[in-house]
C-alpha cells in the first residue's frame, strides 16, 4: 500500500471545484475556485481532503509521519491535466510531407496523392504490436512529463479491422502499464481505403456491418469518431456510421470543419455527439446548435498552427455558451507534438481564451469530453488522486513563460510519477 501524500503550502491549488454534471460555460469556464496556501491529503489513490494547509494540518497531526509531505511553497497545483484527442498509437512520422507543405502543398493535396494518413497507416500495418507499443509508450512518457494525466486515443491507421484492432489493443495494454491512463476510440472512418476508392459505400458499410460490432464486443473502445470532411467522409456518410456506432453503445465523437466547412457542428448537435473536435471552419450556426446541445467543442490550436491555417474562433464559441476544451491532436501529420501546455499559450494567443479559460479547457471540460468527470479533472474529494505540480506560482505563468516545461511533480493515482520535471524509475 501506497503511502499518503500530503501536499501543503501550494501558492495557488487550483481545484475547479464546483459542477462535475455539465461541462462549465461562458463565465464558469474563469471560475477556477482557488485555494491560497493550499493543501491536499491523497490516499488509496483518491483524493482525501482538500482546504487551507492549516486546516489540513490540524486535520491529520496524528498521521503527519506517515505521509510522503510535498512543500508546494511557490508552486502551482492543478489537476492532473487530461488531452481529449490524440492519435497516439502510431509508428514513423511524416517529416518529408512538412517539407512539401513548407513549400506550398496542402494537406489534403499530400493525403489524395497516398500520403498523409495512407502512409501512417502502411507503416502501422508493416509495425509489430510491441513496435508500436514501444514508440506510443515513449510519447505517453512524453505526455506526462509535461502534466498530462490522462489521454484519449484513436484509431484509424488501419482502415481494416485487424490492423484497427491491434492500435486498439496496443491502447488497451497502455492503459494498464503506463501511469497515463488511455481511452479508447475506434476511428474506422479516418480514410476510405484506395482498393474502395470507387466505391466509398462499401467502406461505409463494412465500417457499420463488421467493425463496429466487433469493436463493441471486444470492448476496446468507448467512443466511435468519423473524419468527416470534403473528400473524405460526407455528413451523410458520417451520420449513418455514427449512428450504427451509438446503437452498439459507443458515444460518437467528431473531426468537424477541419479544413472547410461542411456542416460537422450541426451534424453534431442534431445527433447529440459528446464532442465536435477542431471546428476551425465552423459556422456561426453550427456552434448556436452545439450550445444548445451541450456537445464540447475540442479545440485543436496546434493543428491550426502546424497547418498554417486560421484558429478556430474560441472566443465566440465561449460567448455563445459553447463549452470549450483544448486538446493536442498529437499525431504525426497535422499535429506532431505532446505538449498540451503548449496548446495552452496557442489559445491564448491565437483563439481569444483567457489564462483561467485554457486551465479549465485542459481539465474539466477535457474530462467531459471523454465522459470522466466524475473522476478527473478536478481536485475534489472522492476523485482520483491525479495532480501536476508547476515550477510558477500563479496559473498564467503556465501560459506567460512559454515554450518552457513547467512541470515539476506529477501524481497519478495517488503515487508520484515525476519529480523534479523526470520520470520516477
Ligand atoms: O485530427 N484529420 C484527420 N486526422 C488527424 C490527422 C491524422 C494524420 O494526418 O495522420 C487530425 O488532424
Ligand atoms: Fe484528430
Amino acid at each position: 500500500m501506497d503511502r499518503p501524500v500530503f501536499i501543503k503550502n501550494a501558492s495557488q491549488l487550483v481545484t475547479l471545484a464546483g459542477n462535475i454534471k455539465s461541462p462549465r460555460i461562458k463565465a464558469e469556464m474563469s471560475d477556477l475556485q482557488i485555494i491560497d496556501n493550499g493543501g491536499v491529503w491523497l490516499e488509496e489513490g483518491i483524493v482525501q481532503a482538500v482546504g487551507k494547509t492549516s486546516d489540513l494540518h490540524e486535520e491529520y497531526t496524528d498521521r503527519l509521519s506517515q505521509a510522503d509531505i510535498i512543500d508546494a511553497s511557490g508552486l502551482l497545483v492543478t489537476p492532473g491535466l487530461v488531452d481529449p484527442h490524440t492519435h497516439l498509437v502510431f509508428a514513423g512520422s511524416r517529416e518529408t510531407e512538412f517539407n512539401q507543405r513548407l513549400e506550398g502543398a496542402t494537406y489534403m493535396d499530400i493525403m489524395n496523392h497516398g500520403g498523409g494518413i495512407y502512409a501512417t497507416t502502411e507503416a502501422v500495418k508493416q509495425a509489430s504490436h510491441s513496435q508500436l507499443f514501444q514508440e506510443s509508450w515513449e510519447r505517453l512518457n512524453g505526455f506526462l512529463l509535461q502534466g498530462v494525466t490522462t489521454v484519449e486515443a484513436k484509431s484509424g491507421y488501419g482502415l481494416d479491422w485487424n490492423t484497427e484492432r491491434k492500435q486498439l489493443e496496443v491502447a488497451k495494454e497502455l492503459h494498464e502499464k503506463h501511469p497515463v491512463d488511455v481511452v479508447s476510440t475506434f476511428m474506422g472512418a479516418h480514410a476510405v481505403p484506395s482498393h474502395f476508392k470507387e466505391n466509398p459505400e462499401g467502406f461505409v458499410e463494412l465500417i457499420i456491418k463488421e467493425m463496429i460490432p466487433a469493436v463493441a464486443q471486444s470492448k476496446l473502445a468507448e467512443f466511435n469518431d468519423v473524419f468527416c470532411e470534403k473528400g473524405v467522409f460526407t455528413p451523410e456518410q458520417a451520420k449513418k456510421i455514427l449512428e450504427a456506432g451509438k446503437k452498439h453503445g459507443l458515444q460518437a465523437k467528431i473531426h468537424a470543419d477541419e479544413i472547410e466547412p461542411y456542416e460537422g457542428a450541426e451534424l453534431a448537435s442534431e445527433i447529440g455527439a459528446i464532442s465536435a473536435d477542431h471546428l476551425l471552419e465552423a459556422s456561426h450556426d453550427g456552434m448556436k446548435k452545439m450550445a444548445a446541445a451541450g456537445v464540447v467543442a475540442v479545440l485543436l490550436p496546434g493543428t491550426a498552427y502546424f497547418l498554417m491555417k486560421r484558429f478556430a474562433d474560441a472566443r465566440k464559441m465561449i460567448n455563445l455558451g459553447v463549452p470549450v476544451a483544448l486538446s493536442t491532436d498529437c499525431n504525426p501529420g497535422s499535429s506532431p507534438s505532446v505538449s498540451l501546455p503548449f496548446m495552452m499559450n496557442l489559445a491564448c494567443m491565437n483563439m481569444g481564451m483567457s489564462p483561467a479559460e485554457v486551465i479549465t479547457a485542459a481539465t474539466i471540460n477535457a474530462a467531459h469530453a471523454i465522459d470522466r468527470a466524475k473522476e478527473i479533472g478536478s481536485i475534489e474529494v472522492g476523485k482520483k488522486a491525479d495532480i501536476t505540480i508547476f515550477d510558477v506560482n500563479h496559473f498564467a505563468k503556465l501560459q506567460y513563460f512559454y515554450g518552457v516545461n513547467h512541470t515539476h511533480i506529477v501524481i497519478k493515482k495517488g503515487r508520484i510519477v515525476v519529480r523534479g520535471g523526470k520520470l520516477v524509475e
